[in-house]
């Protein structure tokens, strides 16, 4: 959701920027726009509505000189999205330009305020509100770019990454921030890069500064970074390593980002497991479960909180916790949650689940478990995020950058973690005998083997994509291990290619949604061999009955399904609880193919964003 990305060095700042915001494309956004200070001291401001391809045939007659340049990808959230909303925003007199990510609760009356001074505003955003908050406040007061900042900040009630450049000041960009994340990179000789998370960056150092919350950052050319808050204290955040290549962020010969990071899934887990499950395949060591051993074992109740795709994967984790671990288990939508005025306890453990870490809704619900004294655990993808830094201890899952829109391989990502995560709260609550403790743990290891069996019905799926391109509607059925499943196959289909889909526990099915049962509806079941199996069968019986047509996925070698319905998947058999790893994949794959024989751009479906940085 909305990108950022700086550059001030010895470099032609405008291949770096461009570059840089095709690298935040998947973040989701509407519009585009770069500044640059040319070599004559002009601070030139180009912006477009739609693609980063639209804003370089924009610029391509235009002065695009200059070594000092932001650049922004704008996620509508206050004006439509065109290109005089489109970021960056000049001040009144055309000395700043600014860009932002976030969202200024108060700009109506900051803005009332400028309005009356006749300040006179270009675009309907809350962030030109910033922009002419700062040059008014350096006009009227005498003073510099910095200074103005910290004062203009004291009176910003809200979120906010931001980034200014001063055509007074050609050697400079100051950035700060307020929930909303901002990463600087280190350059060799003194160059400094600037991005709204590390991948506009890493293909040109791997020296990173985040930038916490209050940070305000002037980037000089060839001197130290300065970092202070609004206060003027100096502040002395830590230079991190980063450990992103560039193939991670390519796409490596893969049509889509998407269809990549599916294929990359037993690659994933096993980098996920690395390190964490010995070589015999006998024992998981987390280190965030030995560090708080006493706080996790002596959980009264853990509360999942997260959003979209990392919320079904906290549905799966809540039966593996609550079935290994006997603790209960809530799973809350930290949109909700962060509203409801909860009942929190000191002995509550939260489990904060985000693939981006930065997710406004969960970052909100952390707070207000910490309020309420609550232990947090995080599981996250995105190293350095602010979910991470905001709780008391967790586990990453490791899966290298997820550059599609659409959540997959974060999704099977989390649920390894919360499978390991279980097991190893499990034996030490010895809830779990040591038998079958081993046995899951080397069942585990060997999933990123079944994925890429799994794998293997990708040409199957594509040939049934077709005829499924022309569905209104599509339900998936599910029931225990497989109702999540359910629920993140709609999901993923909803969001690509724009079908409406429900997920739906199998057996709920006749309370209702049976009455949308025809031969016009695709029904997708989950149907692998568990304890349910036979129930299952029943609930396909049912839409049989009504003329539903079936697509069934079931384990390799099942003769009993082929029987009725219309077509059958085959995956490997594994053991209940890790089958959500395994009938994910060919979900994931179907709402690909179908979304691709639709035409739809995979990547960047419409409205969405990657990271949802605003409530
Ligand atoms: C779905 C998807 C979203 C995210 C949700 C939470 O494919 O990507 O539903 O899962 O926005 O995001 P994170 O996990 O970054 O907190």
């Amino acid at each position: 959701m909305c990108g950022i990305v700086g550059y001030i060095g010895h470099n032609e700042a405008y291949p770096i920027l461009i570059k840089g915001l095709k690298r935040l494309e998947y973040r989701g956004y509407d519009s585009a726009g770069v500044a640059l200070i040319n070599n004559d001291g002009g601070l030139n401001v180009y912006k477009a509505k739609g693609k980063v391809a639209d804003l370089e045939s924009y610029c391509e007659d235009k002065d695009k000189t200059g070594s000092a340049g932001i650049a922004h990808t704008r996620w509508a959230t206050h004006g439509e999205p065109n290109s005089a909303n489109a970021h960056p925003h000049y001040s009144a007199s055309g000395r700043l330009a600014l860009i932002h990510n976030g969202i200024i609760e108060n700009y109506m009356t900051l803005k009332e305020n400028l309005v009356e001074r006749g300040i006179v505003f270009k675009s309907v955003t809350d962030t030109e509100v910033l922009v002419q908050l700062i040059e008014h406040i350096m006009l009227s007061n005498n003073i510099e770019l910095l200074e103005a900042v910290q004062v203009a900040l004291h009176q910003v009630i809200g979120a906010y990454a931001i980034a200014i450049l001063d055509r007074n000041h050609p050697d400079t960009i100051v950035c700060a921030r307020q929930s909303s994340p901002l990463v600087v990179g280190l350059g060799k000789e003194g160059d400094y890069y600037l991005g709204s998370d590390a991948s506009p960056i890493a293909e040109y150092t791997d020296r990173v500064i985040y930038l916490n919350d209050g940070d305000i950052a002037v980037m000089r050319l060839g001197e130290e970074l300065k970092v202070v808050n609004m206060d003027n204290e100096t502040q002395h955040p830590k230079v991190k390593q980063i450990d992103i290549t560039l193939g991670q962020l390519e796409k490596g010969g893969y049509p889509y980002f998407m269809i990549k990071e599916i294929f990359e899934q037993p690659a994933c887990m096993r980098d996920c497991m690395r390190g964490r499950i010995n070589v015999d395949a006998d024992r998981i060591t987390l280190s965030a479960v030995i560090d708080y051993r006493e706080r996790l074992v002596t959980a009264r109740r853990i509360i999942i909180v997260a959003c979209g795709t990392s919320w079904h994967a906290g549905l799966i984790g809540k039966q593996l916790i609550e079935s290994m671990c006997r603790i209960p288990v809530e799973v809350e939508y930290a949109s909700e949650f962060r509203y409801r005025d909860p009942v929190i306890m000191p002995d509550d453990v939260v489990i904060a689940i985000s693939q981006s870490g930065e997710t406004a809704d969960t970052l909100a619900a952390i707070e207000l478990a910490r309020q309420a004294g609550a232990f947090v655990f995080g599981v996250c993808n995105a190293i350095g995020a602010s979910i991470p830094r905001q709780t008391q201890t967790g586990v990453y899952i490791h899966v290298g950058p997820e550059i599609g829109v659409a959540s997959t391989k974060a999704f099977t990502g989390q649920v390894t973690v919360l499978s390991m995560l279980a097991l190893s709260i499990a034996r030490e609550k010895k809830t779990i005998d040591d038998e079958t403790y081993k046995h899951m743990v080397a069942e585990l290891t060997l999933i990123p083997d079944k994925m890429e069996e799994a794998l293997k019905t990708n040409e199957q799926i594509e040939r049934l994509a077709s005829i499924f391109t022309y569905a209104k509607n599509c339900l998936y059925l599910g029931r225990g291990y497989n109702y999540p499943v359910a629920l993140e196959g709609a999901l993923k289909l909803k969001e690509i290619s724009y079908i409406h889909a429900e997920g739906y526990p199998a057996a709920e099915m006749k309370h209702g949604p049976i009455a949308l049962i025809d031969s016009e509806m695709p029904v997708f079941v989950i149907a692998t061999r568990d304890k349910l199996y036979e129930k299952i069968i029943s609930n396909i019986q049912e839409v049989r009955a009504r003329g539903g047509r079936v697509t069934a996925l079931v384990t390799r070698g099942d003769t009993q399904i082929q029987q009725f319905a219309d077509h059958v998947i085959e995956l490997p058999d594994t053991q209940e609880c890790f089958q959500p790893l395994i009938a994910s994949i060919p979900l994931q794959l179907l709402a690909y193919h179908i979304a691709v024989c639709k035409g739809k751009d995979v990547d960047r479906p419409r409205n969405l964003a990657k990271s949802v940085t605003v409530e």
